[in-house]
């Protein structure tokens, strides 16, 4: 079995650890770091759930190893809201257009969403939003309230309620 010694900074903390070369980065998140928002569902890149954002962009950390993350930055949904608790934009929408049920599904909407929507330049059309969408599987909530909340954080429906 081999082992590795990785350097990450997660949520704007740095961590070293040694993992084996198999462990994913879902596994390391969860288990290693204790960063349960990860949620793992299929395992094998099908439901979203286990999304983080690895140095900008959306990831499923089910498909990526650990060691592929030395020396990047990772966002989980803990890390999303600002310091005084005030949720990131994406995370509000949800909220506001109750798009979550059981919430298993929820990390990793977010992680997508605002993978999308960070950034000054980033303008991402609710089509685009929605196509990103088809990548993430919601058991619970018929989608309707996570296309509203997807509308809202495009801009397209401002405080519109369907
Ligand atoms: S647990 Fe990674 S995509 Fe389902
Ligand atoms: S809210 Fe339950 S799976 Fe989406």
């Amino acid at each position: 079995m081999s082992e590795h010694k990785i350097e990450v900074v997660i949520n704007g903390r740095k961590h070293q650890a040694t993992v084996e070369g198999r462990r994913t980065l879902g596994d390391f998140l969860r288990i290693h770091v204790g960063y349960t928002g990860v949620h793992l569902g299929c395992e094998h890149g099908v439901c979203g759930a286990c999304t983080v954002i690895v140095d900008g962009v959306a990831v499923r950390s089910c498909l990526m190893l650990a060691v592929q993350a030395h020396g990047a930055e990772i966002t989980t949904v803990e890390g999303l809201a600002a310091a005084d608790g005030t949720l990131h934009p994406v995370q509000q929408a949800l909220r506001d257009e109750h798009g979550l049920q059981c919430g298993f599904c929820t990390p990793g909407i977010v992680m997508t969403l605002a993978a999308l929507t960070d950034g000054a330049d980033a303008k991402p059309s609710g089509e685009t939003l929605e196509a990103a969408m088809s990548g993430h599987i919601c058991r619970c909530t018929g989608y309707q309230g996570i296309r509203r909340a997807i509308r809202r954080v495009a801009g397209e429906t401002a405080g519109e309620k369907a």
